[in-house]
């Protein structure tokens, strides 16, 4: 009896064993803590800096976090996607890939439904940085707004009109800001011609950014680009929220025509990869190519320099010439909006050396007083190194231009100052209804 007692106690303690052993055996299946030398997440994928005073969340830390939060395993194959997603990210920028933090931000379109705003959307829907977009006109976003969400991008994507508070909720929670808004030119106008369709369209937009999104980055577009940036800049003013580090005119367009219509010079297949810098203003005589400075070196025969500026100064006239009454350069405007927009949220993302030709508000940006003194003027366009807080450095090539380049400054002169003033006398002394 004492036998058979022994046995049966022995068999419970086996089994109690095996239970607690079991028990214990069980969690390391379901919430097993990382293993001895398991890949921690890279720094990389933790959240990053604030941007517009909205954290840039890392879609990475977001799946770390997740994954933590489901105390599920961090399998090295989710790394490594992880890993990739940053890498693609890389190459989509056209960087070194690396391991970078996948930054995420909400960006708005205002004038959405329009010629450039429609493309400069779909951009910004597919760019891997952007995860909301908020798309505002007078008419039509609901549309393209349905039409872009089924895209399968990251981006979410929402439709705004004026009422309902359409422009607050578009840009509440707002890092980046692009304004397409207004009216295109037609055969026959310059961009000036635009001014009084477009200044108060830009005006009250700009003031929806002061109110609602005032640390967002505001990337102007709508013409006449270097009059509408004074109206912003005093409407910011105005308001109290200036900062010029993060208002920009989009100049990038000229850049692209000196890039493309220099390949022959700069012997580059891929006419991006040169460097060229544009500056001065953005409406033609205004606009000033350094060829002399490209790189690599374009070397322009003095009887091709006439025709090859004139090209970059009056693209924009091709195209409306070209499109004869249905408007001006859209989809070009639209890439260049973008790629500006891009090699901001890179910079704000940390990436280093960043440098992008911008027309903007020289006094409040570090090398700007140098400029004001060698220009007499407010703002201006020149080469603008980006980084976290937005224009960090203006980097003076005047000292660099050549003989031909210091003539070409002579005559963007007479025109940019009376662009500059029309905008500034228009914010603060507004018509009369
Ligand atoms: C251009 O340069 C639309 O301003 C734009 O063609």
């Amino acid at each position: 009896m004492a036998m058979f007692m022994a046995m049966v106690m022995a068999m419970f303690v086996a089994m109690v064993m095996s239970v607690v052993l079991l028990a214990r055996r069980l969690p390391w299946y379901i919430h097993p803590t990382p293993a001895e030398g398991h890949p921690n997440p890279p720094s990389a994928m933790r959240h990053n800096d604030l941007v517009g005073g909205k954290s840039m969340v890392s879609r990475d830390a977001d799946w770390v976090e997740m994954q933590r939060s489901l105390q599920a395993p961090l399998f090295p194959s989710a790394i490594a996607r992880a890993h990739e997603a940053a890498v693609t990210v890389g190459k989509y920028r056209d960087s070194p890939a690396s391991v970078q933090a996948v930054t995420m931000v909400k960006a708005a379109v205002l004038g959405a439904s329009g010629g450039i705003g429609q493309p400069l959307s779909l951009l910004l829907k597919v760019c891997p940085l952007v995860d909301e977009l908020s798309l505002y006109d007078v008419v039509n976003t609901p549309g393209v707004a349905a039409d872009l969400s089924h895209i399968s991008s990251c981006a979410k994507t929402s439709g705004h009109l004026p009422k309902d508070e359409g422009l607050k909720n578009a840009l509440t929670g707002c890092d980046i800001v692009l304004i397409p808004a207004g009216i295109p030119r037609k055969p026959g106008m310059t961009r000036d011609d635009l001014f009084k369709f477009n200044a108060s369209i830009v005006r009250d937009l700009t003031q929806g950014v002061a109110d609602h999104c005032p640390k967002a980055f505001l990337l102007i577009i709508s013409n006449p680009v270097n009059s509408t940036v004074p109206i912003a800049a005093e409407v910011l003013k105005k308001a109290g929220v200036f900062d010029p580090k993060r208002l920009f005119g989009v100049t990038t367009l000229d850049i692209l025509r000196a890039e493309t219509f220099a390949q022959k010079y700069t012997g580059e297949k891929d006419p991006s990869k040169a460097t060229i810098h544009v500056i001065g203003g953005h409406s033609g005589e205004t606009i000033v190519p350094v060829y002399s400075q490209a790189k690599p070196a374009a070397d322009i025969p003095d009887s091709e320099y006439a025709e090859i500026i004139h090209r970059v100064q009056f693209g924009g006239d091709e195209v409306v010439k070209a499109k004869d009454g249905a408007g001006s350069a859209t989809l070009s405007m639209a890439y260049a909006g973008y790629r500006f927009a891009l090699s901001v949220l890179r910079a704000a993302n940390g990436e280093k050396g960043i440098v992008e030709p911008t027309f903007v508000h020289l006094n409040g940006v570090e090398g700007g007083e140098a400029i004001i003194k060698e220009t007499g003027f407010e703002y201006f366009s020149m080469p603008v190194e980006l980084g976290p807080s937005g224009a960090e450095k203006i980097i003076n090539i005047l000292p660099q231009v050549n003989e031909r380049e210091q003539a070409l400054l002579k005559i963007c002169k007479e025109g940019l100052q009376g662009n500059i003033t029309k905008g500034i006398e228009f914010a603060q002394n507004p018509p009369q209804k």
